[in-house]
């Protein structure tokens, strides 16, 4: 079952924490990558946080900044 929905996932993370994003839309633990991309030609965003900071990740996979929520998922 997926777990992707129409509102960002609010992520509280820690400096230096390291997250991998999906981009292609497969996993089954978004917002996160799962490895379900291969194949695909499509890889996840890696990103290493300098500071600890509450992160609004995309969950809707329509954001033009993915992996991070731009509101997308309010014009649809
Ligand atoms: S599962 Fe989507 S990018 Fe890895």
């Amino acid at each position: 079952m997926s777990t992707w929905q129409n509102e960002p996932f609010v992520i509280e993370v820690k400096e230096g924490e390291k997250k991998a994003f999906c981009l292609c839309g497969k996993s089954k633990n978004g917002p996160y990558c799962d490895g379900s991309h291969k194949g695909s030609g499509i890889t996840p965003e890696v990103v290493i946080f300098d500071k600890a900071r509450k992160v609004y990740a995309c969950g809707c996979g329509k954001s033009a900044k993915r992996p991070y929520c731009d509101g997308t998922h309010t014009k649809s």
